[in-house]
Formats: structure tokens, C-alpha cells, sequence
């Protein structure tokens, strides 16, 4: 049926309407085709707010401009950039994947989503944004946002917890493709996603789709979409971190590859603030309590009991020896080199703090 001939505008005409006159057109990583920024956007934007990412894309840029300067930087370097992001294997696969791009395909992206997503850190989502925005590719994505405004607009009722129903979804997600413009429509889901069609509260009112073709505002039961039955279970934990001074410099370990902040630099860690206390009460030196960090990350909330001991001016080669025996492995680093260091984002601010 030629374009004409249809009796209303489709959801992807209407979406791409609404995305010229209210979606976003001014972020950093639009107006440019250029596959290493949009591919370095949209790995931080995988689980970052947009205004978070403001702050850390021109930095990353400004740094490594290119997929080879990327390739060719320590890991640690990667890391440091990347410090308060979160979800630190994202930067990990960053690096590996700008390996790979330069070792094994020139230092050129391949142009298609089926490649993209045979990439490190690229998955299929991701894989078809990048080549959605910069070759016009006819794929669908299907992010997080996207899965909540497809699953209303079609009360798509099956479980997302099911890879069969994720599958299924999928299938619809392609069968709504444009046939052109496939660009503009994708950003016009992401934006719809991100600015109307909340997980709570959606702003109806504001959104093009509610008229004619979201079912779940037809039904008034925008909140029963999508369904997703497992619930992640939270975990709690606690411990204590020692922040140990010796005039300027801080004892930093580096934390195991596997497990949480893998390969960060963080302060050591002691399983609680008991087993902490005891183990510095024989130290010369100051401790002081500093108050507990709460911090929550996707499956636990944890809290942080952070003790800072500052050792005297003059301490003897034994005394030193001594207290640097009982610290988890690591080493001193400066007030000019910690900040360069790929630190976890409390990790970094308890260092910030009082002038530390
Ligand atoms: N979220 C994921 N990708 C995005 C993009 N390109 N623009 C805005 N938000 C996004």
C-alpha cells in the first residue's frame, strides 16, 4: 500500500513527527555519523542518565578522540575517565572492543548491526542504534525505555522475564520499522522513552502515541505494562574501609577482576568495623570515625563504615613495616596520582573530602 493510500498516519509516522517538533536534537553525539562517537554514547548511555553522560563525553573525547587512541591507552587510563560512571566493565569492554576494532577490522567499525553486535560490550540493542543513527540500517532496538513504550502501545501481555517473550517482543519491534527514516525514528522512541512514557506516572497527555496507537492508554492500564515477573532479590552488605594517610599519600589496593568494581583502585577493606578497630589499635597515629556511606547498586545496599588513621610525621622503617604487613596488598599513591586512578565513585568522593 503506498504511503497516500493509508487511512491514518502508522505509530513510526506519528513518532518521527513528534520527534522533529519535542524530542531531543542538541545532545553531543547527535548530528554526527561517526560510529566511535555514537557507539562511545550509547555504551554510556546503557545505564547513565543523559545528564550524567553530558559531563563525561566530552571528557572521554577530549582524551581519546579516536577508536586507536583508545586502543592504544592503559586500561587504567580507560578506567580513571570512566571513575563514577559505574558499571565498570563497561569501560573494560570499551577498550577491548577499540582492541579489536583496530586489530582485526583496520580501526574502522563494521557497518552493519549483525557485525556491531559480534563486537565486545555490543549487544544487539546497542549493535542496531549505532547503525540505525549512522548508516540508516533498518533494525529495530529495544532497550529498556523502548521494551516499557512497545509493551503499552500494544499491551504486549507476555512475561519479559521469558526469553521467549523478549523474542517475541522483538519480532513486533521489527515489524514497526519504517521503511526509510529508521534514524529518526529510533531516536524518537529513545526520546519518547526517556521523556514521556515514565515507568511511573507516564505524561499521557504529552505523548503522540496515546490518541491512536497505544492500546494501554486505550485500556487505561498504563501501569499493568510491561510484565516482568522476577523480581531481582536485593542483598545487603557491610563493611569497613580504612583510609590510611601517610602525610599526603593513601594506601590503594587494587580490587580482584572478578566481583564488584573489578579492577578498580579502592581503599582496603576490612569485613567490619570491629575487626577493623582492632586491627588498628596498636598503630601509631590518629584514627577518626568518619560518618558511614550508603551506597546502592543494582542488587545490594551497602554500607561503608570509613575510618581514617593518619600516621605520624616521623614513623620508624619497623613501625612502617609493620602496619604495612597487615594492609591488604597495594600501595601508596600520591595526592597527584589517586585522582587519575579508575576509583569507584565513593571511593573517589571520601577522598574528596576533607581535603583528602
Ligand atoms: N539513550 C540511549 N541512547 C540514547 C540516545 N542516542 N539519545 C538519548 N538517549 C539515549
Amino acid at each position: 500500500m503506498s504511503r497516500a493510500a493509508r487511512p491514518a498516519a502508522t505509530l513510526a509516522d506519528t513518532l518521527v513527527t513528534w520527534q522533529k517538533e519535542h524530542g531531543r536534537h542538541d545532545l553531543p553525539w547527535q548530528g554526527t555519523t561517526d560510529p566511535y562517537r555514537v557507539w562511545l554514547s550509547e555504551v554510556m548511555l546503557q545505564q547513565t542518565q543523559v545528564a550524567t553522560v553530558l559531563d563525561y563525553y566530552p571528557r572521554f573525547l577530549a582524551r581519546f578522540p579516536d577508536v586507536s587512541s583508545l586502543a592504544q591507552a592503559p586500561l587504567d587510563a580507560v578506567l580513571g575517565l570512566w571513575s563514577g560512571l559505574g558499571y565498570y566493565s563497561r569501560a573494560r569492554n570499551l577498550h577491548r572492543c577499540a582492541q579489536v576494532v583496530v586489530a582485526q577490522h583496520g580501526g574502522r567499525f563494521p557497518a552493519s548491526a549483525e557485525a556491531l553486535a559480534a563486537l565486545p560490550g555490543i549487544g544487539r540493542s546497542t549493535a542496531a542504534a549505532i547503525a540505525a543513527f549512522c548508516w540508516g540500517e533498518r533494525v529495530a532496538i529495544l532497550d529498556g525505555n523502548v521494551k516499557r513504550v512497545l509493551a503499552r502501545a500494544l499491551c504486549f501481555a507476555g512475561d519479559l522475564a521469558q526469553a521467549s517473550q523478549q523474542q517475541a517482543l522483538w519480532q513486533l519491534a521489527e515489524e514497526l520499522l519504517p521503511e526509510t527514516g529508521v534514524g529518526a525514528y529510533t531516536q524518537g522512541l529513545m526520546d519518547l522513552g526517556a521523556t514521556v512514557c515514565h515507568r511511573r506516572q507516564p505524561d499521557c497527555a504529552a505523548c503522540p502515541l496515546a490518541r491512536q496507537h497505544c492500546a494501554a492508554h486505550a485500556a487505561g492500564q498504563m501501569d499493568a505494562y510491561p510484565v516482568k515477573t522476577r523480581r531481582l532479590k536485593r542483598g545487603r552488605r557491610d563493611n569497613a574501609w580504612l583510609w590510611l594517610c601517610d602525610g599526603d599519600a593513601v594506601w590503594l589496593c587494587r580490587r580482584p577482576e572478578q566481583g564488584l568494581w573489578a579492577g578498580l583502585w579502592s581503599l582496603p577493606e576490612w569485613p567490619d568495623a570491629h575487626a577493623l578497630a582492632q586491627q588498628v589499635a596498636d598503630w601509631p597515629g590518629e584514627g577518626e570515625v568518619l560518618p558511614t556511606i550508603e551506597h546502592a547498586l543494582t542488587h545490594l545496599d551497602w554500607t561503608l563504615h570509613p575510618l581514617r588513621w593518619t600516621l605520624p610525621r616521623r614513623l620508624s622503617a619497623a613501625a612502617r613495616a609493620r602496619i604495612e604487613a597487615a594492609l591488604p596488598a597495594g600501595r601508596w599513591c600520591s595526592a597527584d596520582e589517586w585522582p587519575g586512578l579508575g576509583l569507584p565513585a565513593p571511593a573517589r568522593r571520601l577522598l574528596e573530602s576533607s581535603g583528602g
